[in-house]
């Protein structure tokens, strides 16, 4: 599939589990819950689902039209689409936004992967509700840990890319989602029914609209797109893997729901848990890592659960990091650099090493700002609120205005209804609300 340099996908089934696979991640189980968190719940989660169906979802097919057509990485797929064009740019924009994610994705897997060795030592059981607080701020300020434990996660992530993940992610996606789902359900049962969980409900559904500003709206755009992983050709690579004739509408839509209905469940074991054991909900990248022990704990065979559920999670987590480092391994292997295999360890060895400032942002280096915010959170913001966005602008202006409206209508084979719904969007919703909510953002 993946593992040579223009294989496809075997089966419709590991396409969507790859893209699923892409999406769901850190941006649905870690980044959802905690920046609800700070942009006051419910408008915040309104807001994130109107941008991920109106103009996350058109994009994201904007990006499997353009990979199916062209069947290649996402600098030489505008290559050869517009040739003599600029577009290519957008390719290169890609890579590089993609690259900044992933220095920061590897640390927080690197926090997962601390977290599975404590599970399975059990010292995740049996503390206070300050217990989880100070846990979470000795792993992230402990320089040794944090930079091994993302070197480790960066390695396994290498390592899927470079041997071929043919057959894997769909061997894996086919049980790791369902049982993912499973858990959250579980876990979401039990946070609903703590002494206090409707504090959090509320704080999800009932709208406070004083958080209605453009703000707000640029911070559920940027994990839209985050979330469904596009504006960084992403969904271009993966699609580039699909035979010519297989559908890529109904892929989205599947992509766009099952993203949407794990966030909303990761906070529904959140939310509730946070108000019911008296945590504040706008503590930041440690949310999920406080509120989750402390919800199993709540658990009969709890500790032994966390440890299956913190597998879970890598999984999910891993199924994202390699999708963004095969963004950049597939454009230098078309490239011809060197080979597959050589050119990941060198590319993940160094995004390692741009992600280690990130890592120790929260400890040793955490007096460094830029622009008011740590590495981490500098780099975090730039590439969900400002790369993204742009590169989603260029791809759906791309696939809006380059190709003839009867390319994109056959390549799309929606009913004539949807079409005109996915054009409006990428042709006037997408643009006019990307460009809006940046430059007011930018110069307010
Ligand atoms: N969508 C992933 C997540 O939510 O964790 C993150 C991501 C993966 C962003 C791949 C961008 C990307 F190209």
């Amino acid at each position: 599939m993946l593992s040579s340099n223009r294989d496809q996908f075997t089966s419709k089934l590991g396409f969507i589990l790859a893209a699923a696979g892409s999406a769901i991640g850190l941006g649905a189980i870690w980044k959802f819950p905690y920046t609800a968190g700070t942009n006051g719940g419910s408008v915040f989660i309104l807001l994130f689902i109107l941008c991920t169906l109106l103009i996350g979802l058109p994009i994201l097919m904007s990006e499997f039209l353009i990979g199916r057509r062209a069947q290649a990485d996402t600098v030489s797929a505008f290559h050869k689409e517009a040739p003599g064009k600029p577009w290519f740019l957008g390719g290169w924009l890609g890579v590089t936004v993609s690259a900044l994610i992933l220095s920061f994705y590897g640390v927080v897997g690197g926090w997962i992967l601390s977290y599975l060795f404590r599970a399975i030592t059990f010292q995740l059981d049996g503390g206070s509700e300050a217990h989880y607080g100070e846990l979470f701020n000795e792993l992230i300020s402990n320089p040794v840990e944090v930079i091994f434990a993302q070197a480790l996660f960066m390695f396994l992530t290498v390592f899927i890319v470079q041997g071929g993940i043919k057959g894997g992610i769909e061997r894996a996606g086919k049980w790791m989602m369902p049982a993912l789902f499973i858990f959250f359900v579980l876990l979401a049962i039990r946070s609903l029914t703590l002494d206090g969980a409707i504090e959090g409900v509320k704080f999800m559904f009932v709208p406070d609209w004083s958080y209605l500003n453009m703000e707000t709206l640029l911070n559920a755009l940027g994990l839209a797109f985050f979330s469904l992983s596009v504006g960084v050709g992403a969904m271009i690579t993966y699609a580039s893997y699909l035979p010519k004739s297989e559908t890529i509408t109904s892929s989205a839509f599947n992509v766009a729901w099952m993203n949407i209905a794990i966030s909303i469940l990761a906070g529904l074991v959140i939310f509730p848990a946070v108000f019911a054991l008296g945590y504040s909900p706008t503590q930041g990248p440690g949310l999920v890592f406080i509120i989750l022990p402390a919800v199993f704990e709540q658990i009969p065979m709890g500790s032994v659960l966390v440890i299956v559920f913190f597998i879970l999670l890598l999984f999910a987590t891993l199924t994202s990091s390699i999708s963004l480092l095969e963004i950049t391994v597939s454009v230098f292997v078309k490239e011809k650099y060197a080979a597959r295999r050589k050119l990941s360890w060198i590319v993940g060895a160094v995004i390692f090493i741009a992600g280690i400032p990130s890592a120790l942002s929260f400890g040793h280096w955490s007096h460094i700002t830029i622009m008011d915010k740590s590495i981490f959170d500098f780099i975090d913001y730039m590439t969900a609120n400002v790369g993204m966005p742009l590169g989603a602008l260029l791809f759906s202006l791309f696939a809006a205005y380059y190709y003839s409206t009867k390319i994109t209508q056959q390549e799309l084979n929606l009913s004539p209804a949807m079409y005109w719904i996915w054009r409006a969007s990428v042709c006037v919703v997408a643009p006019v609300a990307i460009v809006t909510i940046s430059l007011y953002n930018l110069f307010a």
